[in-house]
């Protein structure tokens, strides 16, 4: 089993989407696929609630409120951390080998939260001896702002991978409505949106 964990504790950075957008894809690929939600705001299991009748099938799985979030028997876990997610928890949460997908707004506060989160990750003893691979989205980016170039350029100073950059779509609000993902909506409204998932999809081809 793969397991993936998309994390950040600054809210609203598109966790969600992210976890989502990743199982939909896989369940649609014939993949075995349980999305984890650890999030007590439940956006990740009520996206599932909306999923249409003939969809590929998604494992709904509880981690949240002392529910215990193992599982077993699919070819992928995808997890959704909540927002306030702490390292410690991140830690308790991640047990083996891991795929942690870092979501991130390209706005100052943003980019200052990513980067203490990024710093308290690289400087934990725990971090140095797990096998975690972590690799960066940048989201929600409308293309050449500032703050765009700035996220780019910072992250280049820290050797940290941005695998792709996810524009600002009504596509992921319509998918999240409608418990599907861009890969289920009509190909012409998607094909910019496509072709910035295949560097994350070709990144998590390769194991952690
Ligand atoms: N690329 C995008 N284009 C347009 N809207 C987006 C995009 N990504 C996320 N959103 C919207 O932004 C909001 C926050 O996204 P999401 O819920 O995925 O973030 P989150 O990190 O899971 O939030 P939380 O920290 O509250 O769990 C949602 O309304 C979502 O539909
Ligand atoms: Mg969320």
């Amino acid at each position: 089993m793969k397991q993936i964990f998309v994390a950040n504790p600054k809210g609203g950075c598109g966790k969600t989407t992210l976890a989502t957008q990743i199982a939909s894809y896989y369940a649609g690929q014939n993949q075995q696929v349980a999305l984890v939600d650890h999030d007590n705001q439940q956006s990740s299991l009520d996206w599932l609630k909306c999923r249409p009748q003939g969809c590929a099938p998604i494992d709904p799985v509880k981690a949240y409120n002392g529910y215990n979030a193992t599982v077993n028997g699919v070819d992928w876990s995808i997890h959704d951390m909540p927002a306030a997610c702490s390292l410690d928890d991140l830690k308790d949460a991640i047990v083996g080998d891991a795929y942690l997908l870092i979501p991130i707004l390209p706005s100052p506060t943003d980019i200052k939260a990513g980067v203490r989160f990024l710093m308290a990750l690289n400087r934990d003893p725990w971090f140095a001896e797990a096998n975690i691979k972590v690799g960066l989205v940048a989201n929600r980016v409308r293309s050449n702002t500032n703050y765009f170039k700035v996220l780019v350029s910072f992250l280049e100073q820290v050797n940290m991978p941005l695998i792709t950059s996810i524009r600002d779509t009504q596509n992921y609000i319509r998918a999240m409505d409608g418990g599907v993902g861009i890969f289920d909506l009509p190909p012409s409204r998607v094909v910019t949106d496509k072709e910035q998932w295949e560097p994350l999809l070709h990144w998590l081809s390769a194991s952690p």
